[in-house]
């Protein structure tokens, strides 16, 4: 059965000094058209990769990512990217930015006031509509990261591929930004592949949370199934036994994955985890380091 979005057993390997260093492995996953999938694993895993490879940025080394029957080799406007770090073109203003690729998608179609009030509707959407006219060099990292995503939300495309995306906003802005792509995700029924290091972001906002194994060699280590109903309220969900069962499940996949391990026949284990990991560990591992945990994943089970 041909799905909307295919992981087709992905792999990826880089030449480095040391030689072949295979950063992903046997990568299968088959994603519904307007599901929401977040990618989550420790620092350096591959998920930058594998995100790199649905964009069409890198090609595979073995398999592929399949968009509606055809291989992806290239960008295309119906996948739209929002960079881990904030990549806009240095020389163009915010609103630049957003009406450039505005213009590439719905030039033609819409008029040029249509367009403005476009650009400038998504510009609100992530409070920068005073700063639309700033250089990119004129404005804080998490300005610059909320213009990404106005530029990704105002082409409206079928795919949304977002590499931690509120990662360097307060929580405020983090919170009325997902509140916002998940009223927008079900508007446009977009399939979106989501990067995040935020145990609760990937709950709220995932249809399933695809959990990677540390590299090299990463893969598909497990997969959990978030069956609650939409539209989602942040605060009904935080007592929601649900959610928190979801949320545990991720806490002790990520927990399990920086407990050293004899590499028996597997993929080499690391223990290393970088600041981000250790500060979602502070807020969230408490509960997850009890003594008598459920058992924990051995990270090495297929779930594609
Ligand atoms: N061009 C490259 N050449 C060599 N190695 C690379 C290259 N790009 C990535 N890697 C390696 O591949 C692995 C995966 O990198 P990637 O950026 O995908 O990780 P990540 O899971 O996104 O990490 P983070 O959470 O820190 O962003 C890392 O070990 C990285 O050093
Ligand atoms: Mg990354």
């Amino acid at each position: 059965m041909n799905s909307y979005l295919e992981f087709s057993r992905i792999g990826k390997s880089f030449g480095t000094d040391d030689g072949v260093f295979e950063a992903l492995t046997d990568v299968s996953l088959a994603v519904d058209q307007g599901e929401f999938v977040s990618l989550i694993g420790h620092s350096g895993c591959g998920k930058s990769t594998l995100l790199n490879i649905v964009a069409g940025l890198e090609p595979a080394t073995t398999g592929g990512a399949i968009l509606e029957g055809r291989e992806i080799r290239e960008p295309g406007p119906e996948r739209a990217v929002v960079f881990q770090n904030h990549a806009l073109m240095p020389w163009l203003s915010c609103y630049d930015n957003v009406a450039l690729a505005v213009k590439a998608v719905f030039g033609g179609r819409r008029d040029k006031a249509d367009m403005h009030d476009w650009v400038m509707h998504n510009l609100e959407l992530v409070e920068m509509a005073h700063a639309a006219q700033r250089m990119p060099h004129e404005v804080s990292g998490g300005m610059k990261q909320r213009v990404g995503i106005a530029r990704c939300l105002a082409m409206e495309p079928k795919v949304v591929l977002m590499d931690e995306p509120f990662g360097a906003l307060d929580a405020l802005t983090r919170a009325k930004l997902q509140d916002s792509l998940m009223a927008i995700q079900a508007r446009l029924e977009a399939t979106v592949i989501m990067i995040t290091h935020d145990v609760d972001e990937a709950v709220l906002l995932s249809d399933r949370i695809v959990m990677l194994t540390n590299g090299p060699s990463a893969t598909i280590g497990d997969v959990v199934h978030v069956d609650l109903p939409r539209p989602r309220s942040r605060l009904e969900l935080a007592e929601d036994p649900a959610f928190n069962h979801c949320r545990r499940r991720v806490l002790d996949f990520l927990y399990a994955a920086r407990v050293p391990e004899p590499a028996a026949g597997g993929a080499p284990w690391r223990d290393d985890v970088g600041p981000r990991e250790a500060a979602d560990a502070d807020g969230a591992g408490r509960e997850a380091a009890a003594p008598g945990d459920a058992p924990r994943h051995s990270g090495r089970d297929r779930a594609a």
